[in-house]
């Protein structure tokens, strides 16, 4: 199935035009159609909650509301308010914005935090329990969003998560699923394990009617006061206290401070198609742009998807992209972020120049000076009638966060802490070997891999793209984009495509199984590569949710004839959805 093809040089490239070579991806159902609106996401409730605010009139910022909530109900393991994300908006008119409602480190964070008397990391300081914990941004995220984007009253758009947090939900097989994987996690804190497990502590059964009444109260609150709710109110004061009883460090005035910031999304141009993403504190949208320009150098469509040579040069510019994300990026309120040279086109000629064509890099060789030697979130994408598009990644770092729920609120708290470098040169959650750019401050946002992304062509939104999967996010979003523009195949097999990944470090090729045939791993290993799947028992190749607009396919959207919006959950999460109207 694989057709392995020499590499062609450089120059040349871009001046063949081949039929895009399909890889050995297995069939993937047809994406769902709907011509008003779409609505991806991880638990078919929210999804749902979605598509009905769509159906009242609300726009795509309302229902991207709406679902936040749901999800922090019906998918506990990421979906929260206790934690935070990335919402990119690309409006109607034309333009695009980006909203940044991250977790900030508390006022009494400090650099060396989670390192001993002999500068060595604790083990599980930053991502088990209270000390993990960032100030939460996702109730000021969401309220920020809806006040000057959206069109709906924030009763409306908080009804459905509320209803589910105090009404109940029949859990299905997918959500039994992720508590009954992350059970030992949640035992630890006697607040968190009543919530999701039973008195025996086995997780509750498919079919049985799984209620939050603590999550329904604070929820009722936020629906009715607003954000005060949660960072003036009582909600605040019970995550302090529990906060200050066990081992954090978390500060009434930490939430009073917490401010989202608006920020220009990042942009590039791969192929004709606009890529509009997250701008530091993310990495994302920078990385995937940085990839995108490296690669666009490359005959990729002729070289076909999967192939070694195409494998090959995917992971050069992962690799040359990871070493900058690692080292030079940060918050942008800390640190001077070198965006526009990692944008550079000219830049990316000099990293194509420096690939060896027929060979695999060294990644120590690449080691800047001063470094020394969840993995769950969750993505979901929303396109309204009007053509608004919003992408939304928000996350409590590991799944179920820190693990911890203050008393009485019903609200699991993050350990997105771990995001930063605790120490330069030693590996994080995600196996990321990062620098001083994303050193602990107070006040400061981690640096993330969340890459919500909306892709448009000719002015017109042509994709929404995103997936949770850690430091892999950056890379399975750019997979899926590849997929469709180079690889020709639909966004229902784009997000479904077996993956490879590499961060520069450790130096290896992940690959999810079935990605490569034994023969172009042979070809790999040939060329310098270590190929393998890491460590099985942390599969992390996310959950992708896309939509394209005008066809399933480029050959459908050429032809014309094709649905308006074709939706596409991955089909590695079980519980989700794409449904439109
Ligand atoms: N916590 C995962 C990320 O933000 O990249």
């Amino acid at each position: 199935m694989h057709h392995v093809r020499p590499v062609i040089a450089t120059g040349l490239a871009v001046a063949l035009t081949f039929a895009p070579l399909a890889g050995a991806h297995a069939a993937s159902p047809a994406p769902v159609e709907a011509e008003h609106g779409m609505v991806v996401t991880t638990q078919r409730l929210a999804t749902q909650a979605g598509v009905d605010v769509l159906k009242k009139g609300g726009n795509a910022i309302d229902a991207a509301v709406a679902v936040g909530y749901t999800l922090a109900v019906v998918w506990p393991e990421a979906g929260n308010i206790g934690g935070g994300g990335f919402m990119t908006i690309r409006t109607k008119d034309g333009k695009s914005t980006f909203i940044d409602f991250r977790e900030r480190a508390p006022l009494a964070s400090t650099k060396n935090m989670y390192l001993d008397a002999k500068g060595n990391p604790v083990k599980g300081a930053s991502t088990d329990g209270y000390l993990a914990v960032g100030v939460p941004g996702s109730v000021a995220g969401f309220e920020y969003a809806r006040e000057k984007y959206g069109s709906l009253p924030r009763k409306d758009l908080m009804e459905a998560a509320i209803r589910y947090a105090k009404d109940g939900y029949v859990l299905g097989q997918g959500d039994v699923a992720s508590v009954k994987e992350n059970a030992d996690w949640l035992k630890r804190d006697p607040s968190t394990a009543k919530i999701f497990l039973q008195a025996d502590g086995k997780p509750h059964a498919v079919g049985d009617t799984f209620k939050q009444p603590d999550l329904a109260a604070s929820l009722a609150a936020i629906s009715e006061k607003g954000p005060d709710a949660f960072y003036k109110g009582a909600i605040a004061d019970a995550i302090v206290k529990a906060s200050a009883a066990k081992g954090g460090i978390l500060k009434k005035e930490d939430f009073e401070q917490y401010k989202v910031r608006e920020l220009e999304p990042v942009k590039c141009n791969y192929r004709g198609y606009e890529i509009i993403s997250s701008p530091p504190p993310s990495s994302g949208g920078v990385i995937i742009c940085e990839i995108l320009n490296v690669l666009e150098g490359y005959p990729l469509s002729y070289l076909g998807a999967d192939s070694a040579n195409t494998v090959h040069l995917m992971v050069e510019a992962m690799r040359y992209a990871y070493v900058d994300r690692n080292s030079s990026l940060g918050d942008p309120d800390f640190v001077k972020n070198p965006v526009p040279h990692l944008l550079d086109k000219n830049y990316a000629a000099e990293i194509r120049a420096k690939i060896n064509p027929y060979k695999a890099g060294v990644s120590k060789e690449l080691m800047p000076k001063g470094m020394g030697e969840s993995k769950e979130t969750t993505h979901y994408s929303i396109i309204d009638n009007d053509g608004n598009a919003v992408a939304v990644t928000y996350t409590l770092n590991g799944s179920y966060g820190a693990g911890v729920v203050a008393e009485g609120t019903g609200i699991l708290l993050n350990n997105e802490m771990d995001d930063f470098t605790a120490k330069p040169g030693v590996p994080n959650l995600y196996g990321l070997v990062q620098g001083e750019a994303n050193a602990i401050e107070p006040k400061k946002t981690p640096l993330s891999s969340m890459s919500p992304t909306v892709v448009t062509k000719d002015g017109k939104p042509f994709m929404v793209i995103g997936s949770p999967g850690g430091s892999r996010i950056i890379t399975i979003t750019l997979q899926a984009i590849l997929n469709v523009i180079d690889h020709g195949l639909d966004i229902q097999e784009a997000v479904d495509a077996p993956r490879i990944h590499h961060q520069w470090l450790p130096d290896q090729i992940y690959t999810e199984p079935q990605a490569l045939s034994p023969d172009t791993v042979k070809l790999l290993v040939e060329m310098g590569y270590k190929v393998d799947e890491g460590d099985p028992a942390w599969p992390v190749w996310g959950k992708a949710a896309g939509i394209l607009v005008g066809g399933k396919d480029l050959a459908t959207i050429k032809k014309g004839d094709g649905a308006r919006y074709n939706g596409a959950m991955d089909s590695r999460v079980e519980s989700g959805l794409a449904a439109g109207y």
